[in-house]
């Protein structure tokens, strides 16, 4: 017996998008600023902003005017914001001993903001770079990038941040043991409750040129970050980072950057389930903006469009430094 084919399609999926209701019916995904985390610049003085030129809108704060900005976000519903300081190049010394200091501008800014706004969580980035005379997330001996030694730094400056208040801490240099060094030295030292965002995935990326202009690294930088930052060609690599970083005590994973890579937000998700997070880096931020000043791209949409695929992706939140714009557009 042959079938004849339907007279009609069988299945009209046109039908559930005719119109905004029903589309807002049955959208799988959502977007709200509790998803954000908002990336803010630190600089030294006071009451000043200084625009960061290849971030159109994105300004270096001094600690009063970043207690503004995180009592915007409190105002925004955006849950948390992650602290990173500008240093020039006199504050940078082969020892990184500004890392750990007590009083340096970011750990200046952790205090301000949890006094005034302690609602808001403050994220903070753990690597070396912004107080290293070359630029490197790590020690540089002899040409090379050392693990080790690097890792017991890492710990301190871990520490400092949590005496000073951090909610969360974000080791962003990609050294091998330093989440379990650092998990280890916060639970012996009373910090049980500081958790651990590790940038599990983080690849070496040319996406992150305008981050580096606005932090003053680039001129510090000598080589690549290639030895320690994933190479863009892997996958699995990062499965195998993420197991290890949540073995040792990570609570959150990231990937990064996060366009780029949605491929690996979702296997990390599928995987292991745990909070996932993406970072729309600099460089991602950047292309939108300068697409949308030539008139190329229609901005607003192409934000809340890229900020959606990361949940489409798996992710639980995203650090991108549309959160302020992202999260005004989401209120209406
Ligand atoms: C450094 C760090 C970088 C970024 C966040 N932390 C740059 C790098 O690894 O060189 C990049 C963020 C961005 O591009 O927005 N530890």
């Amino acid at each position: 017996m042959t079938l004849s084919p339907a007279p009609f399609p069988t299945a009209r999926l046109r039908r559930l998008r005719a119109t905004p209701a029903l589309r807002a019916l049955v959208r799988e995904n959502s977007l709200s600023p509790s998803d954000l985390i908002w990336p803010l610049f630190l600089m030294q003085g006071s009451d000043q902003a200084v625009p960061v030129p290849s971030m159109p809108g994105v300004l270096r704060l001094t600690v009063d005017r970043a207690v503004g900005a995180a009592r915007e976000a409190r105002d925004l519903g955006i849950p948390a914001v992650c602290l990173f300081p500008y240093t020039a190049m006199e504050h940078r010394t082969a020892d990184c001993a500004e890392a750990w200091n007590p009083e340096n501008l970011s750990n200046r800014a952790i205090r301000a903001i949890k006094d005034a706004v302690p609602d808001v969580a403050v994220m903070t980035d753990i690597a070396l770079d912004p107080y290293n005379i070359d630029g490197h997330d790590g020690f540089v001996e002899g040409g090379e990038i050392v693990n080790d030694r690097t890792v017991e730094a890492l710990v301190r400056m871990a520490l400092a941040q949590a005496k000073a208040g951090a909610d969360i801490l974000g080791p962003s240099d990609m050294m091998d043991g330093r989440v379990g060094a650092i998990r280890r030295a916060l639970e012996s030292d009373g910090f049980q409750n500081v958790t651990i965002l590790s940038y599990a995935a983080k690849f070496a990326s040319a996406f992150y040129g305008p981050f580096r202009d606005a932090v003053g690294a680039t001129a510090a930088l000598k080589g690549e970050k290639k030895t320690y930052q994933m190479d863009p060609g892997n996958s699995d690599e990062a499965l195998r980072l993420v197991a290890r970083d949540l073995s040792e005590g990570a609570d959150m994973v990231m990937v990064k950057p996060g366009m780029p890579y949605l491929d690996i937000c979702r296997r990390v998700k599928d995987r292991f389930g745990v909070p996932t997070f993406a970072y729309q880096v600099s460089g991602e931020f950047a292309m939108l903006k300068a697409a949308a000043a030539n008139g190329w791209l229609d901005g607003d949409r192409v934000m809340m469009e890229s900020l959606m695929a990361f949940k489409r992706a798996g992710c639980d939140g995203v650090l991108t430094y549309f959160a302020p714009e992202a999260a005004r557009a989401l209120h209406g």
